[in-house]
C-alpha cells in the first residue's frame, strides 16, 4: 500500500503514546498531535528509540482550540499528500476540577476538546483522507457514557458557552461523559456523512486503563491515589493501543462504519434489553451493549449542528 500516515491527538502520554510506538513498530510514519511541542519532545525520542523508526514526527495542536486545529490542518496539508488514519485520541478530564473551564473559544472546555475539536478536525482533514486507499477515523469513546442507561441522564445543551457557569453545579465527571457520549453520536454521523468519500469512522469504548506517570504527575495528590488505586485493576495502555491499531489497520474492520468496538473488539449493540429493574441492572454490566439513547436522532443532529455553528462561529 506505500507509505502510510497517521495522525494520534494527545501522543505524548498514556495511551496514546502506547498507540504512537504500536503504530511507528509496523512501519507507519506518526505525526503526533500535541498541544505542548516542548514537553512532548521527551515522548518523541521515547518512541524514537523504541522503535528505531525515523518517521515519528512531533506537531504542536491544542485540540480545545479552533485557531490551533486550522494552523495544525493547514500545515499538515502543506507537508503531506494524504492522511490514512485519524486518531482523536486527547481528551480533557481533570480529576477533582470544580469549576467552570473556558476554551480560547469561551466554550467549556471539556466538550470543546472531547467534541467539538474532533468535529472540526476532521472536517479540515476529510479531503486528504479520502485520497488514501482505506481512509479510518478512530474516536476515544469510554464506558462512562454507561450511566446514560439512567434514563433521567442527558446531555445538557443549555451551558456550554457558560449560560449558567455561576447558578449551575459543575462536575467534570458529568461534563467527560456529556461530551463522549456527544463524541458516540458524532461517529454515527459521521460515518454517514464521510460514507461517500470512503472514509469509515468508529469509536472505541474504553474501560479502566492504567494512568500514565505523565498524567499522575498533573493531577492533584488526592486523585493521585484513586489513580494508583486505578492502575492496580486497570488494563495496560499498550493492550488498548493495540486494539486501537487492530481497528484501524485489520481486514476484519476494513469496511465497518458508525460502529463503537469494544476493548474485545467486539462490536458493541444498542441495548436490546426491557425497562424493568432487573434488566436495568442487567444492561449496566452487559460490555456488548451501549444506552439506546444513543441513537435518538433528533439528539444526534443536535450534536452536529451546534458542532457546526460553534466551528464556524470562532
Ligand atoms: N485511562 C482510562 O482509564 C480511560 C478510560 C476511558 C477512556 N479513556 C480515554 O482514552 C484517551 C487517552 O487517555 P489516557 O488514559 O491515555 O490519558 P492521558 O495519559 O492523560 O492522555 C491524554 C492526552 O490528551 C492530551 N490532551 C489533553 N488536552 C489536550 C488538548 N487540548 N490538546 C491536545 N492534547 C490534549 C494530553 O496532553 P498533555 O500531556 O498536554 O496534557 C495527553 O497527551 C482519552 O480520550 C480518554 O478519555 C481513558
Amino acid at each position: 500500500m506505500g507509505e502510510r500516515t497517521v495522525i494520534i491527538t494527545g501522543a505524548n502520554s498514556g495511551i496514546g503514546k502506547a498507540a504512537a510506538i504500536k503504530f511507528a513498530t509496523e512501519g507507519y510514519r506518526v505525526i503526533m498531535a500535541c498541544r505542548d511541542v516542548d514537553r512532548s519532545k521527551k515522548a518523541q525520542m521515547e518512541i524514537i528509540a523504541a522503535t528505531e523508526s525515523e518517521r515519528v514526527e512531533l506537531m504542536g495542536l491544542d485540540v480545545s482550540s479552533f485557531e490551533s486545529i486550522r494552523n495544525f490542518c493547514a500545515e499538515f496539508k502543506t507537508k503531506y499528500e494524504k492522511l490514512d488514519i485519524l486518531i482523536h485520541n486527547a481528551a480533557y478530564f481533570n480529576h477533582g476540577e470544580k469549576s467552570y473551564q473556558f476554551s480560547r473559544d469561551q466554550i467549556e472546555l471539556t466538550f470543546a476538546t472531547n467534541t467539538f475539536g474532533p468535529y472540526l478536525m476532521t472536517k479540515l482533514l476529510a479531503d486528504h483522507l479520502a485520497k488514501s486507499e482505506d481512509p479510518r477515523i478512530l474516536n476515544a469513546c469510554t464506558t462512562n457514557i454507561r450511566y446514560f442507561f439512567d434514563p433521567k441522564r442527558k446531555i445538557e445543551f443549555d451551558n456550554l458557552q457558560g449560560e449558567f457557569k455561576d447558578s449551575k453545579p459543575y462536575s467534570v465527571y458529568v461534563n467527560y461523559g456529556n461530551s463522549k457520549m456527544a463524541l458516540l453520536m458524532l461517529t454515527f454521523k459521521m460515518a454517514e456523512h464521510y460514507h461517500e468519500q470512503g472514509i469509515k469512522v468508529n469509536a472505541v469504548q474504553i474501560p479502566v486503563i492504567k494512568v500514565s506517570k505523565e498524567t499522575i504527575k498533573k493531577v492533584s495528590p488526592g486523585y493521585r491515589i484513586i489513580a494508583r488505586l486505578q492502575n492496580l485493576l486497570g488494563d495496560s495502555q499498550e493492550s488498548m493501543a493495540n486494539t486501537y491499531f487492530h481497528i484501524c489497520t485489520s481486514e476484519e474492520f476494513k469496511n465497518v462504519t458508525g460502529r463503537l468496538v469494544n476493548d474485545k473488539r467486539k462490536i458493541v449493540n444498542s441495548s436490546h434489553y426491557g425497562s424493568s429493574i432487573k434488566d436495568g441492572v442487567k444492561q449496566f454490566f452487559d460490555k456488548d451493549v451501549y444506552p439506546t439513547y444513543a441513537d435518538n436522532r433528533e439528539i444526534i443532529e443536535k450534536v452536529w449542528e451546534l458542532s457546526s455553528r460553534l466551528t464556524e462561529e470562532a
